[in-house]
């Protein structure tokens, strides 16, 4: 595998399952008990703003009573030990990254623990719990939402990513089932413009065949294996 100064790891929901944070896309997920256009797109929101609210306050609530686990901690060892610059790109609005001490880490899909107003664009920390009529601390307008990217919306942070993505030698995907884009595309772009990929997952990955190497198991088990070999240790 090439030179692997500098790393960049897209992480995905699979990355915190075994912190008790369900998935996505896997048996019993969350799409499986919401639709996707009721609780994460700007439809869904404006024709029933309550609902979203009260999905996003449950995953809050879920997301804070969470704690990181051995493949966030191994992820934090690698960016404190590591030579080279490691960044964090995460699709997972949980903020388990940051509570286990990563410090490098865009949240292409926004954050549980922040709240955004729709009319100005004024950002806050969330309560525990939001409410439609909610007012916006900065100019007083009823709306106020989480601070989360849905289907619809550009992620944040896309700048940053795709100058890390140019500089990476490394690029490794974490707990990520594939198929929502842009990230699903990062690994083949990071691959064109000369790094190595690597992807971890539990099963195979909807674009594992894209990928250098790929290993499969859960993340507390291989995402550790990988950073002690990476550190040499
Ligand atoms: P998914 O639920 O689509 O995929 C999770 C992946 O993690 C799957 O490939 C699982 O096999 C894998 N997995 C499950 N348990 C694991 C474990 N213990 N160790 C390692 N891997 C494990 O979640 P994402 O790919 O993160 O976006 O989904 C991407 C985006 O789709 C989310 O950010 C969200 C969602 O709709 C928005 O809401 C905008």
């Amino acid at each position: 595998m090439a030179d692997q100064g500098r790393i960049v790891i897209l992480t995905g929901a699979g990355i915190s399952a075994e912190s008790g944070l369900g998935t996505f896309r896997d048996a019993g997920g969350v799409w499986a008990q919401h639709a996707v256009e009721d609780v994460a797109t700007p439809e869904g929101f404006a024709h029933n703003p309550a609902r979203v609210h009260a999905f996003y306050n449950d995953r809050r609530a879920q997301a804070a009573a969470a704690v990181p686990n051995a493949a966030h901690e191994a992820l934090t060892r690698l960016e404190a030990r590591h030579p080279g610059e490691v960044t964090i790109v995460t699709q997972n609005v949980d903020a388990l990254h940051e509570r286990a001490g990563s410090r490098n880490v865009i949240h292409m899909h926004g954050e549980l623990a922040r709240a955004l107003c729709a009319a100005c664009g004024h950002r806050w920390p969330a309560p525990a719990a939001m409410a439609p009529d909610d007012a916006c601390p900065a100019c007083g307008a009823a709306a106020t939402r989480p601070d989360v990217v849905w289907f619809g919306e550009v992620p944040y942070g896309l700048e940053r990513i795709d100058a890390a993505l140019a500089a990476a030698d490394l690029f490794v995907a974490i707990g990520t089932s594939g198929q929502v884009y842009p990230a699903a595309a990062y690994a083949q772009h990071a691959a064109r413009l000369g790094a190595g990929t690597l992807e971890l997952n539990l099963e195979p990955s909807a674009n594992s065949r894209g990928f250098d190497v790929a290993r499969h198991g859960p993340a507390t088990r291989i995402v550790p294996a990988w950073v002690e070999e990476v550190l040499g240790s």
